[in-house]
């Protein structure tokens, strides 16, 4: 399928389902990612500003991250997977700064400028609808706050090499996005660098990391020592970017520089209706506006099911 079509369609997006996911041990642990996992937390630690109030990291999966936003004050993981979250809750539920919510990117149960650092890594190449998501991302992100961002790269070093000897038939040169299988998308950087900045995501630094995913060389050198040269490339390589994993560093331009009153009415925002006044009862959050009540399912907030129906009182 013409994957620009298949981006900019739809005003109710597919959302890649990873329910019930072995994504831990199957994609993870035992599974020769060492090199990749490292490289990542390198790149974050030097773009993430280490302190900060509300973290929000969209996305999160089973929390692989987490103990990287150990200096924010509240640390909100969400995702789609309500199993992955219960990962993530095995992990670290235990730390009370953390916060389990299940819900889609598309429409983010949070007031807007709530939270001060947005990270989402390794879900960009999932998601149909960027500029949606993008401008979600813009909405509940505070003006002048960062938003980090690590997407998959289309124009890189083997891409081009198996273009140029005609082993792949997809122009990695060609900007829009390429859907390499359902719901999987790679990405041109000057494609993503133009939508970043229509969402008023302006990028001020970027990585061009994971350059040494290559089996043979992971074989002969030791994930340490390869993560370490990646992370020392990673500056200069952005000026080129032909590496398969970017990560970018934003500066929300889009909202207003003052910060909204979180205390006041809150945290969550339904998003069946968008009001921002919800009652925290027992086991449901439940909408002022629109009556709607969100389970809290074994310590997991959980506002998928969005319809926009409204119930009677
Ligand atoms: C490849 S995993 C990455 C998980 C985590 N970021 C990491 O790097 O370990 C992609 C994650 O994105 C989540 N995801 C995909 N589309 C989503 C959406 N529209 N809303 C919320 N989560 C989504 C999936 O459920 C999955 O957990």
């Amino acid at each position: 399928m013409d994957a620009e079509a298949t981006l900019s369609s739809t005003l109710q997006p597919q959302i890649i389902d990873y329910e019930g996911s072995q994504y831990r041990t199957e994609f993870w642990e035992g599974q020769g990612r060492e090199y990749e996992n490292l490289v990542e937390r390198l790149a974050i630690q030097r773009l993430l500003p280490p302190t900060g109030d509300i973290l929000l990291e969209a996305g999160a999966g089973f929390g692989r991250l987490a103990d990287l936003y150990a200096g924010y004050r509240r640390v909100i993981l969400m995702d789609y997977s309500f199993s992955l979250l219960q990962e993530a809750r095995m992990l670290w539920g235990d730390d009370e700064r953390f916060v389990f919510v299940a819900a889609s990117i598309y429409e983010m149960p949070f007031a807007s400028s709530l939270v001060d650092a947005l990270v989402m890594v390794r879900v960009m190449h999932h998601l149909q609808a960027p500029d949606l998501a993008l401008g979600e991302i813009a909405r509940v992100l505070q003006g002048g706050k960062v938003f980090l961002l690590e997407y998959a790269n289309k124009r890189n070093l083997k891409a081009i090499a198996r273009y140029m000897l005609r082993r792949q038939r997809w122009n990695p040169f060609r900007r829009e996005p390429y859907e390499f299988v359902p719901l999987n998308f790679d990405f041109h950087p000057a494609w993503m660098t133009e939508r970043l900045r229509r969402s008023g995501l302006v990028p001020e630094r970027e990585l061009a990391i994971s350059s040494f995913r290559l089996a043979a060389l992971k074989r002969r050198v030791s994930p340490e020592r390869l993560a370490r040269l990646d992370n020392a490339l990673a500056g200069l390589g952005a000026k080129v970017k032909l590496s398969p994993s970017i990560l970018v560093k934003c500066r929300n331009q889009k909202r207003e520089m003052s910060v909204a009153p979180l205390s006041t009415k809150g945290f969550f925002r339904c998003p069946a209706c968008a009001a921002v006044e919800l009652e925290h009862r027992a086991e449901v959050v439940v909408c002022r506006q629109c009556h709607r009540a969100w389970p809290i399912v074994d310590g997991v907030y959980d506002f998928r099911n969005v319809s926009r129906e409204t119930p009677s009182a």
